[in-house]
């Protein structure tokens, strides 16, 4: 990996518990170098995305995370040139999920590999556990049958609806193995999905217990 840049992320987030910590960013430059290459996209350029992708993200920070700026500003401080730079915040600008009834496919191949990369580690049973790390983190419930999915329209119902950690599997999870943008990454992506189902199966059958 490369270190100068890695290092400083490493730094940013140890102190996570919201499901973004270093192990994510971990995993998913590893699945996003397995599925670049298998795609033929620009390695170098999705490493640095991938490593920086959650750096500035609307999730974890304060502000609306359009400008990026603590990307911007490791990669000029580790002299990449400012077309690159532009190239790397143009891939995190398009990488992350803004609503189910919002459409985000992105413009380049490399933002294609890094959006599949972290969509995998969103499904499956790493993300069942991230689901409930952000939940938790954000203190919503666990479930709650009062409370009904919602197919968000925008960005902004997104962000503002307050929902339950079982309603995210509806609103997101469910839905991001046919928005996988990638052949690699929707083979990888067929046992993850599966297993979240039976998870929901299995929870719904302890919850209504007769
Ligand atoms: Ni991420």
């Amino acid at each position: 990996m490369i270190s100068n840049i890695s290092s400083p992320v490493k730094d940013a987030c140890k102190n996570d518990s919201s499901g973004h910590d270093w192990w994510h960013i971990y995993r998913v430059v590893n699945l996003a170098k397995y599925i670049g290459e298998k795609e033929g996209a620009n390695l170098e350029i999705v490493e640095l995305a991938a490593l920086l992708h959650d750096l500035d993200d609307w999730k974890l920070n304060e502000s609306d995370g359009s400008h990026l700026p603590k990307a911007r500003k490791i990669l000029s401080e580790n002299g990449y040139s400012n077309e690159t730079i532009i190239t790397i915040l143009g891939i995190i600008d398009e990488v992350s999920f803004k609503g189910a009834g919002v459409e985000t496919k992105p413009s380049t191949l490399e933002a294609m590999v890094v959006q599949d990369a972290d969509r995998l580690d969103a499904i499956g049973a790493i993300g069942i556990a991230r689901t409930f790390a952000y939940g938790g983190h954000k203190s919503q419930p666990l479930h709650d049958p009062d409370l009904k999915p919602n197919l968000h329209a925008s960005f902004d119902e997104y962000k503002k609806t307050r929902t339950s950690t079982i309603n995210h599997f509806y609103e997101k999870l469910l839905l991001l193995k046919d928005r996988l943008n990638t052949p690699a990454a929707k083979q990888l992506a067929e046992k993850r999905h599966q297993f979240m189902k039976q998870f929901l199966e299995q929870f719904y059958s302890e919850w209504n217990i007769e």
